[in-house]
């Protein structure tokens, strides 16, 4: 019997989101998916047509957008940038003020579920600007009083991306054909299983009101059906 929950997508534009919004229109428990974002897309499917509404906003000024985040019970963000492509502030404008900012506004608007993807390797206290800005992001989340917050570190995001990323993408063609046919859970997460970890968790009962899911977690997310409990998460309290 579908619970006829509405979602919410910030970053959809992007590789996990597109993946992850896929996943959202074929999965029936879904009534409705709200995604938001600084640009919209055209889309040719009816599925897609019949359950998603986009919303255009401005995130340097998302404050002016309460109303965008309205009417979501579960929030998936997917946003990101890189160092390479929007340089240090603006990476940390978009990793850090837009994915709290999201946040904050989901909370204010009644969002019931969080779910952030956040990175491998994130530590608030480190040295390097990636690691760091994932961790005070999500730090910044753990205390904001969702009833329910899911932090995702996936490894290296398995994809054909559309934008090109030179490096990333050698790097990621040579793990393809060495790395992640030995050990798939090592280093390597491809993105449809991020997709459906973060989508079936949205209906898996009894889990930590703060959890953080590293590679491992998200990979037996993805291979369970809603009702049941994964294995390897930690409390944000436990790390
Ligand atoms: N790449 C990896 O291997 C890897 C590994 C671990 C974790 N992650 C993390 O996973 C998350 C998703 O990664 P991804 O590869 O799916 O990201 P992506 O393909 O680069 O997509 C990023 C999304 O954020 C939006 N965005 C970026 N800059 C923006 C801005 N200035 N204003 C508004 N929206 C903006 C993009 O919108 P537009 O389409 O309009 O640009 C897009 O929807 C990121 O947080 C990333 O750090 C990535």
């Amino acid at each position: 019997m579908s619970t006829g929950k509405t979602a919410l997508v910030t970053g959809y534009t992007g590789e996990s989101g597109k993946a992850l919004v896929k996943e959202l229109v074929q999965n029936t428990e879904f009534k409705k998916i709200i995604l938001v974002g600084r640009r919209k897309v055209d889309f040719t499917e009816d599925g897609y047509k019949q359950k998603t509404e986009q919303r255009e906003i401005d995130f340097d000024k998302i404050d002016e957008y309460a109303e965008a985040f309205r009417g979501a019970d579960v929030h998936f963000c997917c946003l990101g940038t890189t160092r390479g492509k929007a340089g240090a502030e603006g990476f940390r404008r978009v990793d850090y003020d837009y994915v709290v900012g999201a946040a904050r506004l989901a909370k204010q608007e009644g969002c019931e579920h969080f779910h952030l993807v956040s990175s491998q390797g994130a530590n608030e206290n480190s040295y390097l600007l990636y690691p760091q800005v994932k961790g005070q992001s999500e730090a910044a989340l753990s205390k904001m009083g969702f009833l329910r917050l899911s932090i995702y570190r996936p490894a290296m995001l398995m994809v054909d991306r559309t934008e090109h990323r030179l490096f990333e993408g050698i790097a990621r063609s040579i793990i393809k054909h060495t790395v992640q046919r030995i050990a798939p859970e090592w280093i390597t997460t491809p993105i449809e299983v991020l997709a459906r970890a973060m989508c079936y968790n949205s209906f898996i009962t009894g889990r930590p009101s703060v959890e953080i899911l590293d590679n491992h977690a998200i990979f037996r997310l993805a291979e369970q059906k809603p009702n049941a409990t994964a294995d390897g998460t930690k409390r944000a309290d436990e790390l």
